[in-house]
């Protein structure tokens, strides 16, 4: 993939990128409306690096081709959203698969069964209708939907154990997995507090 190649191939998925995250910022708007507060705390975003694609092609057993690319990865557009509680998410989540123009390309449940390792979020690919001239076609968007806990967490696993190797990797995966129930726990009891009217 040359770097010309890469530029003419993300301009749609950030189109699509873009339209989740203003339909995002609007449920936001509508549970302040009604609810009177934000389920959102934070949204971050990204479009994979041309390196990154190249790598992931090749960890895949494929050519680095644009066309690849195109049609082997699910995450070239991606969108974290960051919640207060499980049940922000749970909302957001539904009232966004509720979109009838949006398709559901995967979903991946790691809040209801976490990962071996205690990973805890709420993976949704939707494909997202870009309408050109004179056709329309989908590109996926890859959201992650975490709490804060579940960011912290993931924030420090990845840069501790996800992509490198520690050397004492079996206490590392423990104490991951400890610290996983803990940050659950907490986060379980300042929902009590906030739904006892603060
Ligand atoms: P990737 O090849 O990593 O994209 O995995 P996948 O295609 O099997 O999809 P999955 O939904 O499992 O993971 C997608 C993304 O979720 C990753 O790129 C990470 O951002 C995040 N993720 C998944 N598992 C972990 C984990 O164990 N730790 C952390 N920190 N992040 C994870
Ligand atoms: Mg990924």
């Amino acid at each position: 993939m040359t770097t010309e190649q890469y530029y003419s191939l993300i301009p749609p998925y950030q189109d699509a990128l873009s339209l989740i995250l203003t339909r995002l910022e609007i449920l936001d708007h509508a549970v302040y409306e009604k609810e009177g507060f934000r389920p959102i705390h934070s949204i971050t975003h990204r479009i994979k690096e041309k390196e990154s694609m190249e790598k992931k092609l090749k960890k895949k057993g494929a050519d680095e081709t644009c066309e690849n690319a195109r049609t082997m990865l699910k995450d070239i557009a991606g969108i974290r959203v960051i919640c207060f509680f499980e049940q922000d998410i749970r909302h957001l989540a539904e009232a966004l698969k509720k979109q009838s123009d949006l398709v559901i390309i995967r979903e991946k449940d790691y809040i209801a069964t976490p990962k071996p390792n205690g990973y805890r979020s709420y993976h949704l690919i939707v494909g997202v209708p870009i309408y050109h001239m004179d056709s329309m076609e989908y590109f996926p968007v890859e959201i992650q939907f975490r709490t804060i806990s579940m960011d912290f967490w993931a924030a420090m696993e990845h840069r501790i154990c996800y992509k490198n190797q520690p050397f004492n990797e079996m206490e590392m995966k423990s104490a991951f997995r400890q610290y996983a129930e803990i940050l659950e726990k907490m986060e379980k009891s300042f929902e009590v507090y906030s739904e006892n009217g603060a």
